[in-house]
């Protein structure tokens, strides 16, 4: 036995050692840590158990017989975060890049079947130069594997990337279809093609870090969820996200234990500010609401005019969606539309009640926004409420006018409890608009068009520019004082708790994409 012993510490220790110590300190010049590292990190001290270790690629092309490393550059397996059981994958840079292989496809396919199986989240750590090039299609086909199990592992348990080195190619597109990206300043890249391509095709000059850094697909583009300093912020954010959310899509989110007390928050009564069209961050609101400090935003760089992220109240998670007046007055555009719906789509696979704080004075117009699609785009807001059938309340803080009214999550489209501060406005549109449109004659012949306009705007202010029309209607289940908010939503929370909403029978809907 001691010497079948040292046989298998002896090829242990070879998998511990990944592409040998060159490639590993080369791995930490750049600043990145390896992929043992990483997950030693990442789980609870002890709890990993690794799956897959001595495997070996079978690529036999190019001399490759001769070059092989046990695990073959991905470290798979299982553990705990805080207790809970994750299931991991880790690629290894310093393994032929951590390019993807058969057999590599193959070990990160196991702990995704595993996981559907047993219910509970994957993350997935990424550093890999894409597909591995000695080994052409079967390496194609192990993608797919991937991409085929991601998708039917969405709405069933979270997936989280995490990029942690340069991602090409197939790289990028497992983890487009997973749930989070997290990216990680100056040393993550993600691109279809990479610079040399773009130069070749389009003639445009541009760096990685331009085409495809963490900070670019925060802010352009939107691919990643989130842009961390470092690997360890990136995976103290792992850590934070999945503190939100349930293990798979049967079960709930962890909630803290929590006494309800004295809920008034009078600073809530003056918060906003004396004239309507003044900007205010919806993030004080929002602060000021939920359970001190448990606010974690998500993709807080992109699309800026709307705000999402997770967030506690009374121990409870919930899932926020919040027009930003701060930024582009609120307005509804293609890129918040789609942010947003995103984020909704993702608390209501995985029963995370849904609270949306309102005050939009619309959708965007302009050239830019209809020839891009902002009928299908906001569409997908639309759609994503009305299909959401998790515990769903909105509060109107000040305007909720035109379609934005409608969209973001009305009583019509099956929010549970609505509620309008005193400074609502519910209406078609603004009182300036609205008075120039339906009282045009009057104005144009009028000796003082300016005066009758004004008068005239008044008069639709007095009527509409309040919450108490859509209260009579019972749209608006209560007006209440701002102070009053965060004792209301702990109360209408914990009532919709057991809330049942079964949508009529269908194979899928057809999200207009
Ligand atoms: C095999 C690879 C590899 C790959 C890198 N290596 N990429 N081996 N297949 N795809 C190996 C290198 O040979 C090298 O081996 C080691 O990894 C480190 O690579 P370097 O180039 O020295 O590192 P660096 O300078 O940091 O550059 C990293 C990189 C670059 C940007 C990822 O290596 C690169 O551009 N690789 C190719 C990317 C690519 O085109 N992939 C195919 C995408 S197509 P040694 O032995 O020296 O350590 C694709 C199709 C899938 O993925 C489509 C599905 C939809």
């Amino acid at each position: 036995m001691d010497k079948k012993l040292g046989v298998l510490r002896q090829k242990r220790q070879k998998a511990f050692e990944g592409g040998g110590t060159v490639r590993i300190e080369s791995q930490h010049k750049k600043g990145k840590l390896t992929a043992r590292e990483r997950l030693h990190f990442l789980l609870d001290d002890g709890s990993f158990q690794e799956i897959g270790m001595l495997v070996a690629h079978r690529s036999t092309d190019f001399g490759m017989e001769k070059e092989k490393y046990p695990g073959d550059g991905v470290v798979t397996g299982y553990g705990t975060i805080n207790g809970r059981l994750v299931y991991v994958f880790s690629q290894d840079f310093t393994v032929f890049g951590g390019s993807l292989s058969e057999t590599h496809a193959e070990k990160i396919c196991k702990i995704m079947d595993l996981a559907i199986k047993n219910g509970a989240p994957v993350v997935g750590l990424n550093d890999s130069g894409g597909a591995r090039i000695q080994e052409g299609v079967v390496s194609l086909g192990g993608y797919a594997d991937i991409f085929y199990r991601n998708t039917m592992a969405s709405g069933v348990v979270p997936q989280i990337s995490a990029i942690m080195g340069p991602c090409a190619g197939g790289a990028v597109y497992s983890p487009a279809i997973t749930d989070f990206i997290l990216m990680v300043e100056h040393t993550s890249y993600m691109f279809v093609t990479g610079p040399n391509v773009v130069k070749t095709v389009t003639h445009e000059v541009v760096t990685s870090e331009e085409l495809g850094g963490a900070n670019t697909h925060a802010t352009k583009s939107g691919v990643t969820h989130f842009a961390c300093a470092n690997e360890i912020a990136a995976i103290q954010n792992i850590k934070a996200l999945l503190s939100y959310m349930p293990q798979n899509c049967e079960d709930r989110a962890p909630a803290l234990p929590y006494d309800v007390q004295n809920e008034l928050r009078s600073e809530l009564n003056t918060i906003l500010p004396e004239i309507s069209s003044t900007p205010y961050d919806i993030r004080e609101v929002i602060d000021h609401v939920i359970d001190v400090g448990s606010f974690l935003e998500v993709h807080k760089d992109f699309a800026e005019n709307i705000v999402v992220g997770f967030a506690r109240l009374a121990g409870r998670s919930i899932g926020i969606v919040a027009n930003q007046p701060a930024f582009l007055a609120g307005v509804l555009d293609i890129n918040s539309s789609t942010k947003a719906a995103r984020f909704v789509r993702f608390c209501d696979s995985f029963n995370i009640p849904l609270l949306v704080f309102e005050d939009v004075p619309g959708f965007l117009p302009g050239t830019d926004q209809e020839w891009n699609a902002i009928i299908t785009n906001g569409a997908k807001l639309l759609y994503a409420f009305c299909e959401a059938t998790v515990p769903r309340v909105t509060v109107i803080t000040r305007k909720a006018y035109g379609g934005a009214y409608d969209v973001m999550n009305s009583k019509h489209i099956g929010a549970d409890m609505n509620y309008a501060w005193p400074s609502a406005e519910i209406a078609v549109m603004g009182a300036k608009g609205a008075a120039e449109i339906i009282f045009k004659r009057e104005i144009s012949t009028a000796e003082d068009k300016e005066a009758k306009w004004k008068e005239k705007e008044q008069l639709y202010s007095d009527t509409f520019a309040n919450p108490y029309r859509a209260a009579e209607r019972g749209f608006i289940d209560e007006v209440i004082e701002p102070a009053e908010t965060r004792i209301k939503l702990i109360h209408a929370f914990e009532m919709l708790e057991n809330k049942v909403v079964n949508n009529p029978r269908k194979k899928h809907g057809n999200i207009p994409l």
